[in-house]
């Protein structure tokens, strides 16, 4: 019997995804983002997504089905995130989810985004089948969160995860604070290239021996936040310049020093030698590098999949489904709904 044909739906934030796979195998991976209507809000508002979702989803499904080259019924099961993301958003992809199952009379698997996103590792061929344990860094605009992996159909545990702002949120806000525009990932990545990382120190949130009992793989970015915004007020208080570089690049450096300074202490501490990445914040050049050299000096090997697969679509939640079939998982009853706080 061949691996099961699924179709991915994706609509936690504001990528509409929908993903094709036949087991292991990538066949389709459709994005539609709502980015730009949410730009002018500097981030992203729920009902603009939601409404989004709604508009973009049949199209979407068209578009991978088309790239896929199957129809519809020669699908073997529909798979959708039912959180943790923005509930207004989910309910659109899981509606469409349920209409698409019903109306096939194929079986349904409500997955976790967080999940979803460590199944994006094995639709990397290249990198050959994802070794168990391991410790995943997930970074995005709506999540930043530290998982240890045993088993990805069923043994999925979180370490710590931020508890105010989210490391792409981070970049964000204080892309906005410097006057650049949303989203300030990519913003914040350029301007720091001609920065110095070592010119202001700021700080590392729940970082201090005090915060390792209870705090110790958790995130907090708002105080770094504060912190720049701070220093930009004190020296515009005082007339001078602000060295738009060197604080875009000084606040790199603290995120990603934090970021995987923590995953490498998870790795140490339950004898991983494995990391695997994900999330939108992947893209960073120096978080990228910064993860590769301290892990190498540590004896533990990263794993990143590309791009594509790191930011939200439904190629990954159709793997997972694929993944849970094939370990014997029973598809979801009809019965479930949104879950924005969903955990894994
Ligand atoms: O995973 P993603 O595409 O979407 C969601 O968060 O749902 O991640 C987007 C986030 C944004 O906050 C964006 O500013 C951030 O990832 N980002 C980056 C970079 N590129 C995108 N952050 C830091 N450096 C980048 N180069
Ligand atoms: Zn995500």
């Amino acid at each position: 019997r061949s691996a099961p044909l699924v179709l991915g739906i994706e609509t936690s934030c504001d990528e509409t995804g929908i993903g094709i796979v036949r087991g292991r195998t990538l066949l389709s991976n459709t994005i539609a983002s709502s980015m730009d209507e949410h730009a002018r809000y500097g981030g992203v508002v729920p009902e603009v997504a939601a409404r989004a979702h709604l508009e973009a989803l049949q199209p979407a499904i068209r578009a991978a089905l088309a790239e896929a080259s199957v129809s519809l019924h020669d699908l073997d099961a529909v798979a959708v995130t039912s959180g943790p993301g923005l509930a207004g958003a989910l309910m659109v992809g899981i509606g469409a989810a349920k209409a698409l199952a019903v109306s096939l009379g194929k079986p349904l698997y409500a997955v976790n985004h967080l999940v979803g996103h460590i199944a994006a590792d094995i639709l990397d061929a290249d990198a050959g089948p994802l070794q168990y344990p391991t410790v995943a860094l997930l970074v995005s605009g709506g999540h930043t969160s530290l998982l240890l992996v045993r088993d990805l159909t069923g043994d999925v545990e979180l370490l710590g995860e931020t508890v105010d702002d989210a490391a792409g949120e981070a970049f964000d806000k204080v892309a906005r604070i410097l006057g650049l525009p949303y989203p300030g990932g990519p913003e914040i990545d350029r301007a720091a290239a001609s920065g110095d990382p070592a010119a202001i120190r700021f700080p590392r949130g729940l970082s201090r021996a005090s915060d390792m009992a209870r705090h110790r793989y958790d995130f907090s970015f708002s105080g770094l936040k504060t912190a720049v915004a701070r220093w930009i007020e004190q020296r515009e208080a005082a007339g001078e310049r602000v060295p738009v570089a060197d604080v875009a690049a000084s606040f790199r450096e603290a995120v990603v020093d934090v970021l995987v300074t923590k995953a490498l202490d998870a790795c140490a501490q339950h004898d991983v030698p494995r990391l695997l990445l994900g999330g939108g914040v992947v893209a960073n050049r120096r978080l990228r590098d910064v993860a590769l050299a301290r892990a190498a000096e540590a004896g533990v090997s990263v794993r990143i999949p590309p791009l594509r697969l790191c930011t939200d679509n439904g190629a990954m939640i159709a793997a997972l489904a694929a993944d849970l079939i094939a370990s014997g998982r029973r598809p979801s009853t009809l019965a479930f709904g949104a879950d924005s706080t969903l955990p894994v």
